[in-house]
């Protein structure tokens, strides 16, 4: 299994994966539109490595571009490739989405006056004489 290592982590593909879709799952920020082949908005520079493409794609590359929309790694590659802007502080972090509170720490909700309603009259059934009923066998 090949390894991506962009300008802030690596990575692997999962299998069927395309470089652009393991890019995406990664937090990368690729441009793209046809996802084919055929527009070259998603045109990287591949730093070091080979691709394969899965079919030859029409769009025009320079010599150092790859389309990420249409290849996978055909050895560990290094690529010219960014996080978004919110996930770059998380660089050279194990875990990209660490828990960052509690999950119970929140506040519980206040009541709104329709479900404070619904309460009192709650209560105010459980407050009403409750049937007892006898069975008896003789
Ligand atoms: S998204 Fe169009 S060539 Fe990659």
């Amino acid at each position: 299994m090949s390894t991506v290592r962009s300008q802030h982590i690596g990575f692997n593909l999962t299998p069927h994966e395309t470089l652009l879709e393991g890019l995406e799952r990664t937090g990368h920020e690729v441009e793209y539109q046809c996802r084919a082949g055929y527009c070259g908005l998603c045109r990287v520079r591949l730093l070091d490595g080979e691709v394969s493409y899965l079919e030859q794609p029409l769009a025009f590359v320079a010599a150092d571009e790859i389309l990420p929309c249409c290849c996978v790694p055909k050895s560990d590659i290094r690529v010219d490739c960014e996080l978004r802007p919110e996930l770059r502080d998380w660089q050279g972090q194990e875990d990209m989405f660490p828990v960052q509170q509690p999950l119970f720490a929140e506040e519980l909700p206040v009541p709104t006056p329709a479900v404070a309603m619904k309460k009192a009259r709650r209560k105010k059934s459980s407050k009403l004489p409750k049937r007892t009923y006898t069975l008896s066998l003789f």
